[in-house]
Order: C-alpha cells, then sequence, then structure tokens
C-alpha cells in the first residue's frame, strides 16, 4: 500500500491488517503518556479545503503520538487566495520535505491525482460522495469491538446516501469482510449507480433496518443539497429519523453508528445518540488510532 485512497482498493487482508494494527496502538491511547518514537524524523501534512472537527484533529493527534511532525494548510491565509492551484501548493508542500499528505477535498478524485503527481504517500480523508477511508476502518473496528466480528453481521446504512462518502467506504469495507450491507434512504437520496453496487437499497426503512446488527445513521447533507431537496428539517425526522422507540420496535439488538457531525432531531434523535445503544463516542476514539495506523503503516518504514 502506497497511499490510502479509498477501501475498495483494498483486499479483505490488508482492511484486517489495518484494523489489528489500529486495535494494537489503540493501546497507547490508555498510556499516562500518549507518545511513542515510531515516526520520529517524519512530517505530516494536512491540506483541508472542506470543514472538518474529526478527521482533521485526529489525524494531527495520530501524528504527534507518533511523534511525527504536522503542519495544517488551509485555503484561507494561503497562497490558494492568490490564484496559485491545488496542484502547485502540494508539490510545494511535498518539496518541504513531508512525508505524507493528508487531503480532504470537496471534488471526487483529487486525492487520486494527487498521489499520481506526488512522490509521498496521501491520505483521502474525504472526497465529494466518492470515499473516507479511515472513516471507513474505524466504524469497522468500533463495530468488531462491540461484536469480536464483522463476517455475518447485518449492517444498515441509512440515510442521506447520495451525498455520502461515508457511505461508500463501509459499504466496501463490511461486504469485504462478510457482513450483509443493506443501504436505506429516500429515492431522491439514492446514488445515481445503486443498481451497480451489488447491495439491496430500499426506502422502506423499516424492512431495512429490520433484524439488523448495526445501524449507520448518515447525516444529512444539505450544503451538497440542491436548495429545496428537502422541504422541511422536520418532515424529514417524522418519516427517516432514527429514534430509540423505532430502533427497539425492528432492531432491538442493534448499535448505532453516526460518523459525525450529528444533526440532532434531523437523522436521529438526540436520546439515541446519547443512549446505551450508541457507539458514537468509541468512533471518535478509535478514529485517532485507525490514523495511527494509516501513518505507521504508510511510513513506518521511512522513519529515519
Ligand atoms: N466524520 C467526519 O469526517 O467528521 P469531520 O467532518 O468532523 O472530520
Amino acid at each position: 500500500m502506497n497511499d490510502l485512497l479509498g477501501l475498495a482498493d483494498l483486499s479483505a487482508r490488508e482492511i484486517t491488517e489495518l484494523l489489528d494494527l489500529s486495535q494494537e496502538l489503540a493501546g497507547i491511547l490508555e498510556r499516562p503518556i500518549k507518545k511513542v518514537p515510531t515516526l520520529r524524523g517524519t512530517a505530516v501534512a494536512t491540506l483541508f479545503f472542506e470543514p472538518s472537527t474529526r478527521t482533521r484533529t485526529s489525524f494531527e493527534l495520530a501524528a504527534k503520538y507518533l511523534s511525527a511532525d504536522t503542519v495544517n494548510l488551509s485555503p484561507q491565509g494561503s497562497s490558494l487566495e492568490k490564484g496559485e492551484t491545488l496542484w502547485d501548493t502540494a508539490r510545494t508542500v511535498a518539496a518541504m520535505g513531508v512525508d505524507a499528505l493528508v487531503v480532504r477535498h470537496r471534488t471526487a478524485g483529487v486525492p487520486e491525482r494527487l498521489a499520481a503527481l506526488l512522490p509521498v504517500p496521501v491520505i483521502n480523508a474525504g472526497d465529494g460522495a466518492h470515499e473516507h477511508p479511515t472513516q471507513g476502518l474505524l466504524d469497522l473496528l468500533t463495530v468488531r469491538q462491540h461484536f469480536g466480528r464483522i463476517a455475518g453481521l447485518k449492517v444498515a446504512v441509512v440515510g442521506d446516501l447520495a451525498h455520502s462518502r461515508v457511505a461508500r467506504s463501509d459499504l466496501w469495507g463490511f461486504t469485504a469482510l462478510g457482513a450483509e450491507v443493506r443501504l436505506v434512504g429516500p429515492r431522491l437520496f439514492w446514488p445515481a449507480d445503486w443498481e451497480e453496487l451489488g447491495v439491496p437499497v430500499t426506502e422502506d426503512l423499516e424492512a431495512g433496518i429490520r433484524g439488523c446488527q448495526v445501524v449507520q445513521v448518515l447525516r444529512l447533507q444539505r450544503e451538497r443539497q440542491a436548495a429545496g431537496l428537502i422541504p422541511d428539517a422536520q418532515e424529514y425526522f417524522a418519516r427517516w429519523g432514527l429514534t430509540p422507540q423505532r430502533l427497539a420496535r425492528l432492531a432491538p439488538e442493534a448499535v448505532v453508528l453516526h460518523p459525525g457531525p450529528m444533526n440532532r432531531g434531523v437523522e436521529i434523535a438526540s436520546p439515541l445518540a446519547d443512549g446505551p445503544a450508541s457507539l458514537v463516542a468509541r468512533q471518535v476514539t478509535n478514529g485517532v488510532a485507525v490514523r495511527m495506523a494509516v501513518l505507521y503503516r504508510l511510513l513506518g518504514g521511512r522513519a529515519r
């Protein structure tokens, strides 16, 4: 593995190895001093063209816990504002000697193009509605910790499917490891290529989540939707919102995931998000371990 661009590119063995490594490195997060010298002498740059709290912060923490130096670039305040292209900006950062570039961009395929252009590993931190591979890995790790396995589980991914890169990374990751995945959401939000995804897609919420062990609730991505696509958040919640009552009736054994940030009272009810079935906090913690594993995997051999 030279870059991490998507889970669709990885074999079940590669995904499992990353999960095993994440589990091992998660132990560092339990220590009083969360620092090991593994990546001392390396530098990691993050370049985010879209907002982020979880992914950007956890990549930075992951790098720091492994003793890598970090630098965070934003379009605001950089020479991108003077018209420098993304490609020239990335080449410039790479020429300063960084050992990996973590990139988030609203356009699908940008990390792949950067990977072809740059002499250092590129990690996709989310590209358009294409993939968010470290989110997929942390979802897998969280579920594996809870159930002790992935194979054979029924996993429903619910909500705004068309705009979600998380939906795709989860789909590829969970199916690669033997789970049965269903996509559930309003017809308006089905991906254009839904027939090619190889899994059931339904707008019947009740049938979609019935009997599942895992329900991943997706954020309603209003920033990506054409104006007026969803007339009313309350209406969406009434029809598609996940509540403790709905879950208890349809999938009483299920745990609930949400990639964050959550729209409380829109796609998920607060009592569910904060209740015993929710693994949201565990997902966030696992995000650090997974990103440590990815950095270690890509940079471990380069450490000076
Ligand atoms: N899940 C996720 O990508 O969250 P952020 O946008 O806060 O990074």
